[in-house]
């Protein structure tokens, strides 16, 4: 068996401080040692305790002033979207239009959808992310590209094949019966192979047609371990739009409840603008919600309740979401540190500790998936970063002038991005090292 051994302050969450309390959920070790072995976490503990039981010759990797924390989850993304970061200046269904669907078209080419699941894989790792909810585009091949290299990092991936047969180019429709067929060969293919997981996929309500939403809901039914991954009431005109093409829905959560979308392992991004009805139905099916800050400020979506989601009567599952290309950053510190500011204008301040909750474990916990990873414990899955707290010079100076957790958390998600992420562990194995080894492209 493989053993290794990190050493460095440790932080991790053990239930959800949302609805436990930041005291009970909050799991804060100086100088740990976190031994991992056949990639999974073996042991956590006092370094000075446990350092000296480990067998000889175990390797351990020190990380002075740094922070281990559990790899970060990214509940929603579309890497075939990375060459439209930063395209201005629209809201959500004019940029759909002016920029995505053009972007998705390309995907038509092997060779170009192999290099972008190359680059998006590439810029996880050098990221922290450990995990993703991941939309591909409406080619099959382009979740194929995608899974065969992340089966090749062991990293734990769930992604999906756009559904979409309806307001959208012909090149990016399919139909009910092949967008079915299709999924169907994926998760044959892909569901369950090593860590990686399936999500049917529809892209949100108005790009599917009522035959189409029952072809999912039913590849659903038949698969049910699978994942369900779509968009939900993000935009203001969307959702009129959205109320005009389906009469007889109560609301947009209830569209997506009617074809038999809704439960545990279905996430659904943004959900900015719910009404109290549709947060109790997230609750009460076990539906969970992807907070995507920097792109809602992007499109001008609007700002996330992240206190009405998170009622104590009934709380929602929520994770954040980077969701480029409409999202503006790789970095799950600037999404969480949006997040913070997403919650200023609602009049909510979010703790650094809960948005770092919600940056792993809470994005765990969304997939359902957090009795594998999103913490560090023994028998969880061995997915970490390690944050340096002095990663850049201004960074460093601030850090003297810290004097608790809270403080040199944010700091971190203040001024950090992908600069602090000093190593990056995927299922044991160290895939991103900041200061060493060759360029994590050569190797995936
Ligand atoms: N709604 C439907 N498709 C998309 C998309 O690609 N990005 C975002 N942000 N919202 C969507
Ligand atoms: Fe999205």
């Amino acid at each position: 068996s493989s053993c290794i051994a990190l050493r460095g302050d440790m932080l991790s969450f053990r239930g959800d401080p949302f609805v436990d309390g930041l005291e009970a959920c909050l799991h804060y070790q100086q100088d740990a040692l976190v031994l991992l072995r056949d990639g999974r976490i073996d042991a956590v503990g006092p370094a000075t305790e446990l350092q000296p039981q480990l067998p000889a010759g175990t390797p351990v990797e020190h990380y002075p002033h740094a922070l281990i924390t559990a790899g970060f989850v990214d509940t929603h993304v579309h890497y075939p979207q990375l060459p439209i970061l930063g395209a201005r200046g629209l809201p959500l269904l004019d940029w759909l239009e002016r920029y995505t669907f053009p972007a998705e078209q390309a995907y038509a080419d092997l060779d170009h959808t192999r290099a972008m699941a190359r680059l998006y894989l590439t810029e996880n790792l050098r990221n922290g992310i450990t995990s993703a909810a991941v939309f591909c585009t409406v080619h099959p091949q382009s979740v194929d590209a995608l899974f065969e290299i992340a089966q090749g990092l062991d990293m734990r991936l769930v992604a999906g094949k756009v559904l979409m047969d309806r307001h959208a180019p012909p090149a990016l429709c399919d139909t009910a019966q092949s967008g079915y067929d299709d999924s169907a060969a994926l998760i044959a293919r892909w569901h369950g192979q090593g860590r990686l997981g399936y999500a049917i996929t529809p892209r949100f309500a108005p790009s599917s047609t009522p035959e189409q939403l029952e072809a999912a809901g039913t590849l659903w039914r038949e698969h049910p371990d699978c994942f369900v991954q779509s968009h939900l009431s993000e935009n203001l005109a969307e959702i009129a739009w959205v109320r005009e093409l389906f009469p007889d829905a109560r609301d947009y959560l209830d569209v997506y409840d009617r074809f038999g979308l809704l439960g545990p392992r279905a996430i659904y991004a943004h959900g900015i603008h719910l009404c109290e009805r549709e947060y109790g139905r997230c609750h009460d099916s076990d539906t969970a919600l992807a907070h995507c800050p920097t792109s809602n400020l992007f499109l001008g979506s609007g700002l996330f309740d992240l206190t009405a989601a998170k009622r104590a009567e009934r709380p929602v599952r929520v994770g954040l979401g980077t969701d480029l290309g409409a999202g503006t950053s790789f970095s799950m510190l600037r999404t969480m540190d949006e997040a913070g500011k997403v919650a200023q204008l609602r009049d909510a301040p979010l703790s650094p500790a809960h948005a770092l909750y919600l940056a792993t474990r809470g994005g765990a916990h969304a997939l359902h998936l957090d009795d594998r990873i999103g913490s560090i414990a023994p028998g969880m899955e061995a997915d970490l970063a390690v944050l340096d707290l002095r990663a850049t010079p201004l960074m460093a100076a601030r850090m003297q002038h810290v004097d608790s957790l809270d403080e040199a958390l944010a700091v971190l998600m203040t001024l950090g991005d992908d600069r602090v992420v000093r190593a990056t562990w995927i299922a044991g194995v160290k895939r991103h090292d900041r200061d060493h080894g060759e360029p994590v492209t050569r190797r995936i």
